[in-house]
C-alpha cells in the first residue's frame, strides 16, 4: 500500500498525512506533495518521503507506484479543471489504483459558484475509469475566525444569510474521513456528502461566539445590497465582497447545510462542534 497525498503544505492535507501516520500507515509508504520546499522539509521530519509537485508542470514519476492518490483540490480557483484534469491523467497512465478527491457539497447540482470546479473534476475523474471515493466536504469551523474577531471587536456578526443553515466540522475530521477512506475497504465509486453533526444558523453562532467571549454577540441580518454597501464602506475588493455576498446568498438558500450523519460515520466519533475550534481562536 501506498499514498500520495497533493495539497500536503496546507492544512487539510497536512491533517491527512497526520490522520494516516495516526492510523498506523507507515511514513514510508506515504508521499506528501506541494510546492512550498520549506513546508514539504517540515513534514519530511515526520519520516515521510516528500516530493515537489506542482498542479501547473506536473511530474509524472511521482506517482509510479502509488496505489492510491488523495488529491485534495487545488487552491487557485479558475486553474482547477485543467490542474485537476491532468493530475487524474498522470494517475491514470500509472495504473494509480484510486483517487479520493475532495469536492463540495452536492457539487453535481448546487448553485455554489465555487462548486463548478468540484462538478467538472468529479466528471473527468468517472470519466477517467480510474476507481474514484468523491469526498464533498461541507465547510470548514476554520473558516468563521474572522466572523469570530468581528464578534469579538463589534459584539455583532452582520449578513445576508438569514436563517440557512452551515454544517461546518473542523478541518482535522474531515482529514481523518480521508484517512479512513484510504485505509479501509468498501469506498470504492461511492461519493459521501461530509458536513458537521449540528448545523447552525448565524444567530446561532452568534449565540456560540457570545457564550465563548462572555460578552453580548448579536446576528444583524441584513438584504444582500446592504451587505455589499457596508463591504464597499470597508473598503474591500470588489472580487472578495462578491465572493461574500454571493457565500451568504448560498447560506440563505440551505447550500451549505448537509444533512446526514456520513461525516461521524467515517470517522467513528462525534464532528468537533464550532465551539471546540473556536476556544482555539480566544
Ligand atoms: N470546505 C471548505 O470550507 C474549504 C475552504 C477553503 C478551501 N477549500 C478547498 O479545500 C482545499 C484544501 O483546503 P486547505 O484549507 O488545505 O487549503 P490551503 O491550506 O490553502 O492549501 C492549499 C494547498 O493547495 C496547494 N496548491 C495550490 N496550488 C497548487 C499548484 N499549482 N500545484 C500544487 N499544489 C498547489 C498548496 O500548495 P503550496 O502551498 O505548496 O503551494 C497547498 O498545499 C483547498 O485547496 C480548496 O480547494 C475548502
Amino acid at each position: 500500500m501506498s499514498f500520495i497525498v497533493t495539497g500536503a503544505t496546507g492544512h487539510l492535507g497536512a491533517l491527512i498525512v497526520e490522520s494516516l501516520l495516526a492510523r498506523g500507515v507507515a511514513p514510508d509508504v506515504i508521499v506528501a506533495t506541494g510546492r512550498n520546499s520549506d513546508r514539504l522539509a517540515e513534514l519530511s521530519a515526520s519520516g515521510v518521503r516528500t516530493e515537489v509537485f506542482d498542479f501547473n508542470n506536473p511530474t509524472p514519476q511521482v506517482f509510479d507506484e502509488a496505489d492510491t492518490l488523495i488529491l485534495v483540490s487545488s487552491s487557485e480557483v479558475g486553474q482547477r479543471v485543467p490542474q485537476h484534469q491532468a493530475v487524474i491523467e498522470i494517475a491514470q497512465r500509472a495504473h494509480v489504483g484510486r483517487i479520493i478527491y475532495t469536492s463540495a457539497p452536492r457539487a453535481n447540482s448546487t448553485p455554489l459558484p465555487l462548486a463548478a470546479e468540484h462538478r467538472a473534476t468529479e466528471e473527468i475523474l468517472i470519466g477517467s475509469g480510474v476507481p474514484y471515493t468523491i469526498l464533498r466536504n461541507g465547510w470548514y469551523n476554520e473558516n468563521y475566525e474572522g466572523a469570530f474577531n468581528e464578534a469579538r471587536e463589534t459584539g455583532t456578526i452582520v449578513g445576508s444569510a438569514g436563517s440557512g443553515k452551515v454544517s461546518s466540522a473542523a478541518r482535522r475530521d474531515y482529514a481523518e474521513a480521508a484517512a479512513v477512506v484510504a485505509t479501509t475497504e468498501g469506498h470504492l465509486n461511492q461519493t459521501y456528502e461530509l458536513g458537521g453533526d449540528t448545523a447552525w444558523t448565524f444567530a446561532e453562532l452568534a449565540q456560540t461566539f457570545s457564550a465563548l467571549l462572555g460578552t453580548t454577540v448579536d446576528y444583524h441580518n441584513v438584504s444582500a445590497e446592504e451587505q455589499r454597501e457596508l463591504l464597499e464602506s470597508r473598503g474591500l475588493p470588489d472580487g472578495l465582497i462578491d465572493f461574500l455576498v454571493t457565500m451568504d446568498t448560498n447560506i440563505e438558500q440551505d447550500v451549505l447545510h448537509v444533512e446526514g450523519y456520513a461525516l461521524s460515520s467515517l470517522i467513528g466519533r462525534a464532528t468537533t462542534p464550532m465551539i471546540e475550534t473556536a476556544k482555539t481562536w480566544l
